[in-house]
């Protein structure tokens, strides 16, 4: 259930402040203060949302009074109430941040209206400000690992496109670091210090995602329990990440067009129109194009975010950023563990960079790398450490005989070098072969020592 906002009545006839609680306790939690000393007690010691501020108080002035309690919290919303209309002051009053300006005698209808439109607004604010706190938080500024040509080119791409507003589109494999791009091309452009939006298209369902998208109106729909501000209003002059965006049904696909295009849209349950400068940055792990080809992806929407393709390769397509990124996640392990830091053996590290394809890559990499330094109690992590996962046997059935052969005595040296816990010279002596002889069955002739 929603929290009742609170309402503080400051004004020095008593017959104003029990008619106002009068009008108001049903809906609100209402405090009275009869002088503007009161009245900042028990702002001090409540959370207040609303003030209703007499402008004319025994014991100060209510302009001044009004300056302080917006220094004390800016987003608190305050109506100075008078007895008569002055110009002047109440100008005076909205400049320095007043809500509105009321007359004494008020009909209470008017009252009630003003009093739900301020509150409002104030949720709202309150709304954005707890989202952009939370953006902040969950935005670690991440490095980008990678020296290989394939990486190179996307850091270039990425400082190429930072400081334009085209849409931009980031495809590849699951865990190759697709939003992490998102992130930097944010990072490195103009938007750097506006918000960072990610809208998870694949999580939201279907029906909530246009309220998601858009925000909706206090009754919008059963269940509007009150008003919300959507993620793309939030994103103002910001970027919105549009991730998964292949999963996005036909219907909203057309509505998120629309945004695109024209800039501007309603809330839910509104016809006021929104307008927004955003800059969509959107990741798909399928080929949308074939989508479109399918049609299952509005070709109309995939040139509007396509006007910068970035196709982040997978990590088998590029296995010499493989042991940088190893190393590179048992560093972060150990800040976060706070324990020594660890290392593979060479040989260890031969085996995930050239025999293993990753086909969850960099984020399979970063667990693998997690579980291991969590079980392996020895600071190197051996090849014996890894051979649960890496030498899964081979169907050998149906290859040509020399490479039958080859592959038979590659996993039967595996199984002797997890007998000898990785130790060649033991492993070699017991299959009776000379020690470079066991190499370079393994790994062909160039291989280094064992770390
Ligand atoms: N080149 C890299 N250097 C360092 N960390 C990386 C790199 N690429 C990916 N990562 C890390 O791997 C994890 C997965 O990356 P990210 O979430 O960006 O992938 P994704 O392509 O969005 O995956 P999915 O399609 O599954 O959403 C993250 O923790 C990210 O920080
Ligand atoms: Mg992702």
């Amino acid at each position: 259930m929603d929290e009742i906002e609170t309402v503080l009545v400051i004004d020095d006839e008593n017959g104003v402040r029990e008619s106002f609680k009068m009008v108001l306790k049903s809906q609100y939690n209402v405090l009275l203060a009869e002088t503007g000393q009161k009245g900042i007690e028990v702002f001090k010691d409540n959370a207040v949302d609303l003030i209703l501020l007499d402008i004319l108080l025994p014991d100060m002035n209510g302009i001044d009074l009004l300056e302080r309690l917006k220094g004390m919290e800016p987003n608190v919303e305050i109506i100075m109430v008078s007895a008569v209309k002055e110009i002047p002051m109440a100008v005076k009053a909205m400049k320095l941040g007043a809500y509105d300006y009321i007359t004494k005698p008020f009909v209470v209808e008017d009252i009630k209206n003003v009093v739900s439109r301020a509150i409002e607004k104030h949720s709202l604010i309150k709304e954005v400000t707890y989202l952009k706190d939370e953006l902040l938080r969950y935005h670690p500024s991440k490095k980008i690992i990678g020296e290989t040509k394939e990486m190179k080119d996307i850091f270039e791409l990425i400082n190429n496109i930072a400081d334009s507003d085209g849409s931009v589109l980031i495809q590849g494999e699951s865990g190759t670091g697709k939003e992490l791009v998102a992130r930097a091309i944010h990072s490195q452009g103009p938007r750097r210090d506006k918000p960072f939006v990610v809208i998870n298209c694949a999580a939201i369902p279907e029906t909530l995602m246009e309220s998601e998208l858009f925000g909706h109106t206090k009754g919008a729909f059963t269940g509007a329990s009150r008003s919300k501000v959507g993620k793309l209003e939030i994103a103002d002059r910001g970027v919105a990440f549009l991730d998964d965006v292949d999963t996005l049904d036909i219907n909203m696909q057309a509505k998120l067009l629309r945004v695109i295009q024209e800039k501007e849209f309603e809330r839910l349950g509104s016809t006021k129109i929104i307008r927004v400068d955003v800059r969509f940055i959107a990741a798909s792990n399928k080929n949308l194009k074939k989508l479109v080809q399918k049609e299952h992806f509005r070709e109309d929407l995939y040139y509007r975010l396509n006007v910068f393709p970035v196709d982040v390769p997978p990590l088998r397509k590029r296995k010499e950023d493989i042991p940088l990124l190893l190393d590179y996640c048992l560093k972060l392990q150990s800040q976060k563990t706070g324990k020594p830091l660890k290392q593979f053996s060479k040989n260890a590290m031969y085996i995930l960079t050239n025999q293993y394809d990753w086909p969850g890559n960099v984020r399979e990499l970063q667990n693998l790398v997690e579980r291991l330094s969590t079980i392996v109690k020895d600071p190197i992590i051996r090849v014996e450490d890894i051979s649960f996962f890496s030498h899964g046997k081979q169907d050998i059935v149906d290859l040509p005989l020399k490479e039958a052969v080859s592959a038979f005595e590659k996993q039967y040296i595996h199984e002797v070098l997890k007998k000898t816990h990785g130790n060649r010279t033991r492993a070699a002596r017991l299959l009776g072969v000379h020690r470079n002889t066991l190499q370079n069955k393994l790994y062909g002739p160039s291989q280094p020592e064992q770390a």
